[in-house]
């Protein structure tokens, strides 16, 4: 079938199976890889993008059922060449390792801090439970978004 997605600002008409998740949409059609596929289970956070401002797995949703939405992918996160302030921070705070969990938790974290702008370190973790890193750099993952939640209090003037 042919669906149309919005993907990080631009329309896409796109032919496949109705049964086509979001994410072989975005990485088999679209070729946007930075979303990767880290389980068949819903379970590691891999996948996630932002669907209409909300960070979803799109391991779990059929792309279909994303047609007239905003879909938001790692890949269109900075603006202007400039880096959004989670992925500056996960750089300065070294929140990665290997690297694959890393989009998922960006997109993820950045979620978390447009709900709860100040998150305690409880706060963090309980919101980032969806996604699993194998690298276990859980740690320094808690302290860059704690300085992106600090970063973006300041450059609002909070
Ligand atoms: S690939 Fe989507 S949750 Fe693991
Ligand atoms: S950095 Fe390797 S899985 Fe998280």
């Amino acid at each position: 079938m042919e669906i149309t997605l919005n993907v990080n600002g631009t329309d896409h008409r796109l032919d496949c199976p109705e049964r086509t998740l979001l994410v072989h949409a975005l990485r088999d059609h679209l070729r946007l890889t930075g979303t990767h596929v880290g389980c068949d289970t819903s379970q590691c956070g891999a996948c996630t993008v932002h669907v209409d401002g909300v960070a979803v797995k799109s391991c779990a949703m059929l792309a279909v059922q994303a047609e007239g939405a905003r879909i938001l992918t790692i890949e269109g996160l900075a603006a202007d060449g400039t880096l959004h302030p989670m992925q500056q921070a996960f750089h300065l705070h070294h929140g990665l390792q290997c690297g694959f969990c890393t989009p998922g938790m960006i997109m993820a974290s950045a979620d978390l801090l447009k709900r709860i702008p100040n998150p305690t370190e409880e706060d963090i973790r309980h919101g980032l439970e969806g996604n699993l890193c194998r690298c276990t750099g859980y740690q320094n993952i808690v302290a860059a978004v704690q300085a992106a939640a600090e970063k973006l209090r300041i450059e609002k003037g909070g």
